[in-house]
């Protein structure tokens, strides 16, 4: 079966001030009533997965094996990382838990939205011939707006049915790049979303990162096992070079293949993105919470906590209240969330 692989490290500041360290993006319930990871987690199960190898920080293991287990998932490892080193050296850890073997492993950002599951799933088999053969695949989500914050990926050749070479990546683009790449066709954003045998993503990191594969292998050698838990050990883990699976691996390995994939794919990466994908009243306006909205429209309100918000005659707003902090800002702007967080650290 295919091993799917949870990556759930992340902070996700960008949807303060309900994502904080203590419990980020992943662990909240943003679109649906379950939370991110446990969509992610019910994305991947089924007659052709077996039961999930989870990636997270330390801190969170209880919060992430309860909401597993309220989602009728089971971890088969739950790694709990001392520290963050980025994606590549967490997939590390998790393909060593897997066994190193040839078993695929479908790595998945716990934080994404994918509406059509079906698509997803296809978009799984049309790879899995490749993958086998030892072809390392990202899936591409067809562009609509001139995004900066993803990886985009110029789509080669096809190399099978609905497989192509992936020609280039580029990650992270300026603007005039990226629209440039979505005015003139032929490229799709990295989902994020990988899928490989396990031996052969090793093998990878033997070739371009042996500083990596060395550190996550005496990590987990040295860590300890409780159960399904694993911790890997701190100090050889920290002397991992911090980097992510696209600039370690993707982009250097010569068999690397994308399939394009039209999914409802979002990675909710800001409360403009959740407005966007939210499905809103006539007034246009997303309300989660105790909230009362009188002649106001376009909105995105959520009250948590107890805490009631009300709005009379706003239009474009988006106003957050969790724990004891609201967040006010004009739609189109939920970027700068970041500068919050910044200004936030200085300040103490
Ligand atoms: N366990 C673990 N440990 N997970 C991590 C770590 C870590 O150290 N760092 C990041 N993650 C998880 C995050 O929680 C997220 O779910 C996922 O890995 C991707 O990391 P991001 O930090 O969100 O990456 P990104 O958004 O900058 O870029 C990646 O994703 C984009 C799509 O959302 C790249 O793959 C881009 O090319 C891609 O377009
Ligand atoms: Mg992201």
């Amino acid at each position: 079966p295919i091993v799917p692989v949870i990556l759930s490290g992340g902070s996700g500041t960008r949807l303060w001030p309900m994502s904080r360290a203590e419990k980020p993006k992943q662990l909240l319930s943003l679109t649906a009533e379950e939370t991110m990871l446990q969509l992610t987690a019910r994305r991947a199960a089924g007659e052709q997965f077996g039961p999930p190898i989870v990636v997270a920080n330390a801190h969170h293991a209880d919060m992430v094996e309860e909401q597993l287990a309220a989602a009728d998932s089971t971890a088969r490892a739950l790694v709990l990382e001392p520290i963050g080193r980025n994606t590549a050296p967490a997939i590390a850890l998790a393909a060593i838990a897997a066994g190193g073997g040839a078993e695929p492993l479908l790595v998945m950002p716990s934080d994404h939205v994918i509406t059509d599951v079906d698509a997803f799933h296809a978009a799984i088999q049309a790879a899995l011939p490749l993958v086998r053969d030892g072809w390392l695949v990202t899936f591409g989500i067809t562009p609509d707006v001139p995004e900066t914050g993803y990886g985009w990926i110029k789509v080669g050749e096809a190399i099978g049915d609905g497989v192509h070479r992936v020609e280039r990546f580029v990650e992270k683009p300026p603007r005039e790049k990226a629209e440039e790449m979505l005015a003139h066709g032929g490229h799709t954003w990295n989902g994020g979303i990988f899928l490989f045998r396990a031996d052969i993503y090793l093998g990878a990191l033997a070739s371009y990162a042996p500083e990596m594969l060395a550190a996550a292998q005496q990590a987990m050698e040295k860590g300890r096992r409780d159960g399904a838990r694993i911790w890997p050990d701190a100090d050889s883990f920290a002397a991992s070079p911090s980097d992510s699976i696209d600039y370690a691996v993707m982009e250097k390995a010569p068999r690397v293949a994308v399939v394009p994939v039209t999914m409802g794919w979002s990675d909710v990466g800001s409360w403009d993105a959740l407005h966007a994908i939210s499905h809103a009243d006539a007034g246009g306006n997303v309300v989660r919470g105790d909230a009362v909205v009188i002649e106001s429209s376009n909105c995105l309100v959520r009250a948590e906590g107890g805490k009631r918000v009300a709005l009379v005659g706003v239009e474009d707003l988006i106003v957050v209240v969790s724990g004891d902090d609201v967040l006010v800002l004009p739609r189109g702007r939920s970027q700068e969330v970041k500068k919050i967080i910044e200004a936030m650290q200085k300040s103490g």
